[in-house]
């Protein structure tokens, strides 16, 4: 099994550039497709495993989607040939939920796996089918895929439960192309919901409200390709400076928002670092022994759950107790179990984790389950003393390009091993 092997002890210190968000760009990818004219042109893609299994869906439903240079990605779809997305790649990624919605605007028939994605508790699609069926869709669950069809798609106010991300950007999606208005009301206001929408109204949508709990979506005709640069990773860029400051370094991330960073940068002062931003970017260092600091995870502006994961390693090796409540998924802890092996004292009671932060980690192998809990472990064998070997690899390489190559930069030993 690939695995990484790291030597921790090591303060990371340096710049590096985020990437394009993984999150911004699978809704914004599909949402190319909602075009029957032109070609979109979307800057700023990570080529991370997901993007690459998304755009094959893509492709094999009959759009054309190409590479022009590292991270720039050409998508048109005259015509969408095909309603079924293959089975063995759609389950593979979350973000295939996304190919419903397209294919119900563009094609008003839709079958998809029942995406898999990260195992951090059980991820049902129920509020996006509710949303499809409110716009006119009938849908059900058969034989592992999701099997939606209309024959008219209707705007109507709908309400989006638990300000769900994924739910709120499906329905953008399919709402484009009905007929009418949409409301969605108590939808999601993560940055990557406004990046949708300003992609969407560059197409010749009509959306209004995004980063606000009220979006409204006029469905138009027809769509057409556009130029786009996606967003940069908020979650890579948080990942990194947690790393930095956790192992007593001072990380630069250049191509970052610090606004979508406000309240990790808050939490990363709490904890006793310093922070230092500029217009497009943001550098955290620290300033002696960290200190504990409680965290709630919630929906944005909030604290980012995919965030919570490695800041619990840095307080693990902060002084005091912290407590960390995860409220958006069930169970997000999994990574925990490592942690402890490595020497961490963590409790965790249903959603909520008791970290009583000691000197230091010990290098241990284990095993990464999830992409934000493989960043856990990462930050914490970067930060503890000897080796670790981080089995379970491509879970990070889903959301973490060169993963490696961006540590080296910054000093830190890390390689790809068998
Ligand atoms: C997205 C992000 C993920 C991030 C999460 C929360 C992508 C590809 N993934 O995931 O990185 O951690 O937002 O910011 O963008 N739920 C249901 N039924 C549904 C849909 C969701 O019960 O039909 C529940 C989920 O299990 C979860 C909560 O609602 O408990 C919120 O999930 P949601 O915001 O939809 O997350 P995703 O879009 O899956």
């Amino acid at each position: 099994m690939a695995r990484f092997l790291v030597t921790g002890g090591i303060p990371l210190k340096g710049t590096i550039t985020a990437n394009g968000s993984k999150n911004s760009a699978l809704p914004i990818i599909t949402a190319a497709a909602l075009a029957a004219e032109g070609e979109s042109v979307l800057e700023n893609v990570p080529r991370y495993t997901d993007i690459l299994d998304l755009c094959e869906i893509l492709r094999q439903l009959g759009a054309r989607v190409e590479w022009d240079g590292s991270c720039t990605l050409r998508v048109a779809a005259p015509k969408l040939t095909a309603w079924e997305a293959p089975y063995h790649l759609a389950r593979k990624l979350r973000g295939s939920t996304y190919v419903v919605g397209l294919l119900l605007a563009r094609r008003g028939q839709a079958e998809v796996a029942v995406p898999g994605g990260c195992d951090i508790g059980a991820r049902p699609v129920d509020f996006h089918l509710r949303g499809f069926r409110s716009l006119g869709a009938e849908t059900r669950v058969e034989h592992g895929s999701i099997l939606a069809q209309a024959s008219r798609l209707e705007g109507t106010v709908i309400f989006v439960d638990r300000a769900s991300v994924g739910t709120t950007v499906n329905l953008m999606i399919t709402a484009s192309l009905a007929s009418g208005t949409t409301v969605l009301e108590n939808a999601a206001r993560e940055p990557e919901i406004v990046d949708l929408a300003n992609f969407l109204n560059g197409m010749g949508g009509h959306v209004r409200g995004a980063g606000t709990n009220v979006i409204r979506i006029e469905g138009v005709e027809v769509l057409h390709g556009t130029r786009h640069e996606v967003i940069p990773d908020r979650i890579e860029a948080g990942t990194y400076l947690i790393a930095g400051v956790a192992t007593g370094g001072r990380v630069r991330v250049e191509n970052a928002i610090p606004e979508h960073l406000r309240t990790v940068l808050a939490k990363l002062e709490e904890a006793g670092a310093q922070v230092a931003e500029g217009t497009d970017w943001v550098e955290a260092w620290a300033n002696g022994r960290l200190q504990a600091v409680d965290i709630q995870t919630q929906p944005y502006p909030g604290f980012p759950t995919d965030l919570q994961s490695p800041f619990v390693s840095l307080l693990s090796v902060a002084e005091g107790v912290s407590v960390v409540e995860e409220t958006i998924f069930d169970n997000r802890f999994g990574f925990a179990n490592e942690l402890i092996r490595m020497g961490a004292d963590i409790k965790v009671e249903r959603n909520t984790a008791l970290v009583r932060g000691g000197e230091r980690l010990t290098g241990a192998p284990i095993e990464a389950r999830d992409i934000r809990g493989g960043a856990a472990l990462m930050v914490a064998g970067l930060s503890a003393e000897g080796e670790t070997e981080i089995g379970g690899m491509r879970h990070i390489d889903r959301g973490y390009h060169a993963m490696e190559e961006k540590l080296t930069a910054l000093g830190a030993r890390v390689r790809r091993g068998e």
